[in-house]
């Protein structure tokens, strides 16, 4: 078996963790990188000791700070020295919290969910370049279905708690505009690795069961609907299998810049203007995308925000 070099983040819980069992249950090197090092440390053990594969390790990381992932990288460089997959599975979502910014003042969901993840990469971005079919994946939301209503943009006003824009915080809002912004990324990153050779994919995630563990994370009214969504959601295993497929598998070799549904299927852009029935179809179905992600002037904006906050940290730094 060619065996690859993983990491994936939020491997501690849920997808991550199915993610784990499944890479480590086949083989190969997993590095999973969690926010909580003595939470996850029993987790890592018991995956090991299940699959007989002493090649799980665990190192921390928070990917809402640039600081804490320039620290994980750094430390990855020095202890690994390669890398074949990196998925990018760790993500903020939490039912009714306030407005929180991350310790480089951005919006925590955004700082978490899309400039962590890219600042990762492009810290990781040569030791993936040495790989023979180095692949990226991104974990995608059905929330971003709410772009197929043309007039949902990404509100870039709030990132930073500008002064003078004035909205409301929505947890929603804010997630749904991550990971518009992270699947904008994936295309884009998609051009700019080609010559490198590294592939970059969305898997667009209608939902998984929560763990316990997850459910308690969750304030205890919103608990309630999490249960509840939770009798009609797969469990995290099916979503991990396809993690595995996509980044593993031969059929996707020469594939890359692609959005996949829950059937690995590559989603295709929404049509616009096509009419009602169209507009329903697109709505409940999971064969098209929101022509927005292919906003070009939009997804120059996600890039060079990304650039624009993680460079600034690091000349804080320098
Ligand atoms: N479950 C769904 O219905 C669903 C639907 C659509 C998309 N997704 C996407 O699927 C992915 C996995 O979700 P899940 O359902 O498996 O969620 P989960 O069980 O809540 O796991 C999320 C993981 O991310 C980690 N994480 C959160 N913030 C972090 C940070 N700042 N730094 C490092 N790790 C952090 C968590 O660590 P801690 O344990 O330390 O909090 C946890 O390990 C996410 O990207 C999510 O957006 C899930």
């Amino acid at each position: 078996m060619n065996q690859k070099t993983v990491i994936i983040t939020g491997a501690n819980s849920g997808i991550g963790k199915a993610a784990t069992q499944k890479f480590a249950g086949e083989g190969h090197t997993v590095i999973m990188a969690c926010r909580n090092h003595d939470k996850s440390q029993p987790i890592r053990d018991q995956i090991a000791t299940e699959t007989g594969n002493d090649r799980v390790h665990l190192e921390q990381v928070d990917m809402g700070s640039f600081e804490s992932i320039r620290d994980f990288c750094s430390t990855y460089r020095e202890k690994y020295q390669e890398l074949d997959i990196l998925i990018h599975n760790a993500a903020y979502f939490n039912h009714g919290a306030p407005y929180k910014q991350s310790p480089d003042g951005i919006e925590i969901t955004f700082a978490t969910n899309a400039a962590g993840p890219f600042l990762m990469t492009m810290l990781l971005r040569d030791l993936l370049s040495d790989s023979d079919d180095a692949r990226i994946l991104h974990a995608g939301s059905n929330i971003i279905k709410h772009f197929l209503n043309p007039k949902k943009e990404i509100d870039f006003d709030h990132l930073r708690n500008e002064p003078g824009n004035p909205r409301e915080h929505s947890v929603y809002i804010n997630y749904r505009n991550s990971k518009m912004a992270l699947l904008m990324l994936t295309f884009k990153m998609a051009k700019e690795f080609a010559d490198a050779g590294i592939k970059t994919y969305s898997l667009q995630i209608n939902g998984a069961t929560m763990s316990k563990e997850a459910l308690m994370k969750v304030k205890p009214g919103w608990r309630i609907i999490a249960r509840i969504q939770n009798l009609f959601f797969r469990p995290p295993e099916f979503t991990a299998n396809l993690y595995y497929e996509i980044c593993t598998s031969k059929r996707f070799r020469d594939t890359t810049g692609v959005h996949f549904n829950h059937k690995l299927d590559v989603m295709q852009p929404a049509k616009v203007d096509g009419g009602i029935i169209t507009d329903i179809k697109q709505g409940v179905g999971a064969d098209v995308y929101p022509a927005y992600a292919l906003n070009e002037d939009v997804t120059e904006k996600v890039w060079s925000i990304c650039c624009e906050l993680t460079l600034a940290h690091s000349k804080l730094k320098s």
